[in-house]
């Protein structure tokens, strides 16, 4: 098979008057009296391509194999639509059939199946206009993170994902071993001897790539990952995973403000490619799934995002004109409840909320003068509540020494982070933008198993 062929895309800028070769998956066909309509889509851009068969000119056994979920190719004349709905059409003149789809069993069909229906389907979903507008808009998303960060001359390091150390410090680690779980190998003591395992001592999937980032970071000065990162929380919501993939830029000789400047410069960048590449797709999650999208994304990027402390962000809640499930005092962790009340109803646009309790966050955040605070920072959200994490990092010995044995952490698999401390330390910054939760964000989907192509959840990990 050559390669010859033109994507749909690229025939809604071709000529009229040109022979055209188009290949697809047929979403819809349509008989009416003496002529076929065929709807074609390659996944390239949202429309399909109206393909019009008159009859007596493919042959009967042909046309009948086209049918909803056949794989097609055209051959044909490009000409100016006669019908609103589309500018351009095909007249075939012949037909290929790769792979029929016998229409009875072909599970998507065009009435409209529920999200929870599709996700059963996640094989065929691409092929729907939703995951069809979903998944080019996530490539499209995934491409702007990277122009952003290499056109202001980041490395980008591709850290491990199977790791010996806890990021988060969080114990929510996916363990990776290659021992006979029948017959563990035992300590003299009874605990599992992890001697004999692969890699000669416990190891896991890495729930960030920060701290590799950092030392990259103490060398390259400004670097980032992208990558997939794992979580063992038993969260059950529409706003986690199990498996996501994470954005972390690592910068030396920056502090806290200047990580908040450059998240808010990053989410501004990546939505206006979003906005400027994805035009069609964007007009569909604005039609169809929330009618808000587009002009939340518009006023995002011209607007400056709000800042608040912590404590400010606790006296908002407290003085709230509603009451929370989970009641807010200085101290508490910030529930999505709280985040969705202080970006939706007190700002109306993503807030930025800095300098939390050092007890509920990860002990590398740099401890303020107070020392009550650290110097974290997250990005809250409308409808999501937070996207992104970050801090300035600790970058004094004694101080970041203190921290891992206050959070009743082993100081042994981060004696390589605190040497980072020992020769040539400097202040630095970095953060962690979820991709799926930017990508709810910009499509207004309202789960994050419908943004991601195969997700990983409690209690299900199919496909
Ligand atoms: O706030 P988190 O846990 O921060 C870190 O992992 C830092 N090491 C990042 C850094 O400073 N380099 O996670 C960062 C972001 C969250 O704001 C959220 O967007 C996303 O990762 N995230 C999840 N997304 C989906 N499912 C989950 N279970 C997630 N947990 C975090
Ligand atoms: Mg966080």
């Amino acid at each position: 098979m050559s390669t010859a062929g033109q994507s749909i895309r690229d025939i809604f800028n071709a000529e009229t008057g040109t022979d055209i070769t188009t290949r697809g998956w047929v979403k819809t066909r349509r008989d009416s009296k003496g002529v076929t309509f065929v709807q074609l889509n390659d996944g390239s851009c949202f429309r399909d391509l109206q393909v019009v068969v008159d009859a007596g000119t493919i042959p009967d056994d042909v046309l009948a194999s086209v049918t909803t979920g056949a794989c097609i190719m055209v051959h044909g004349l490009l000409v100016d639509s006669p019908a609103a709905g589309q500018p351009v059409e095909v007249k075939a003149q012949s037909i290929t059939v790769y792979g029929d789809a016998d229409p009875l069993t072909y599970p998507l069909q065009k009435k409209g199946h529920t999200m929870e229906f599709l996700r059963e389907i996640a094989h065929l979903r691409p092929r729907s206009n939703t995951f069809g507008a979903v998944f080019r808009v996530r490539n499209v998303l995934s491409h702007a993170i990277h122009t952003f960060f290499q056109d202001r001359g980041f490395l980008y390091v591709h850290t491990p994902i199977i790791t010996t150390s806890d990021c988060e410090g969080a114990g929510a680690m996916f363990g990776v071993t290659t021992l006979d779980l029948m017959n563990l190998p035992r300590e003299p003591r009874g605990g599992i001897d992890y001697t004999k395992d692969f890699f000669g001592k416990p190891a896991y999937l890495t729930v960030s790539g920060q701290l590799e980032a950092e030392v990259f970071a103490l060398a390259f000065s400004n670097v980032y990952t992208f990558g997939p990162t794992f979580r063992a929380e038993n969260s059950n919501t529409p706003r986690h995973l199990a498996e996501f993939w994470m954005i972390e830029p690592e910068m030396a000789f920056c502090d806290l403000d200047g990580d908040r400047a450059l998240a808010e410069d990053f989410l501004k960048f990546i939505i206006n490619s979003v906005l400027d590449k994805c035009a069609d797709d964007i007009e569909f999650f604005n039609k169809r799934i929330d009618n808000t999208v587009l002009e939340t994304l518009e006023h995002v990027t011209k607007s400056a995002f709000e800042h608040v402390t912590y404590t400010e962000a606790v006296r908002l809640l407290e003085k709230a004109d509603r009451s929370f499930e989970f009641p807010v005092t200085w101290g508490c962790d910030l529930q999505s409840e709280h985040e969705r009340y202080l970006t939706e109803d007190v700002f109306k646009k993503p807030v930025i909320v800095t300098d939390y309790p050092k007890e509920i966050k990860a002990f590398y955040m740099r401890m303020n003068d107070d020392g009550r605070t650290v110097r974290a920072m997250d990005v809250l959200a409308p409808r999501i509540g937070e996207i992104i994490g970050g801090s300035q990092r600790e970058e004094r010995l004694d101080v970041l020494k203190e921290r891992i044995k206050a959070q009743g952490l082993p100081e042994e698999p981060y004696s390589w982070y605190m040497d980072l401390r020992r020769y040539g330390t400097v202040p630095h910054a970095g953060f962690g933008l979820g991709l799926e939760r930017m990508m709810m964000y910009v499509t207004g989907m309202k789960n994050i198993r419908d943004v991601t192509p195969f997700p990983r959840t409690p209690g299900s990990a199919e496909f």
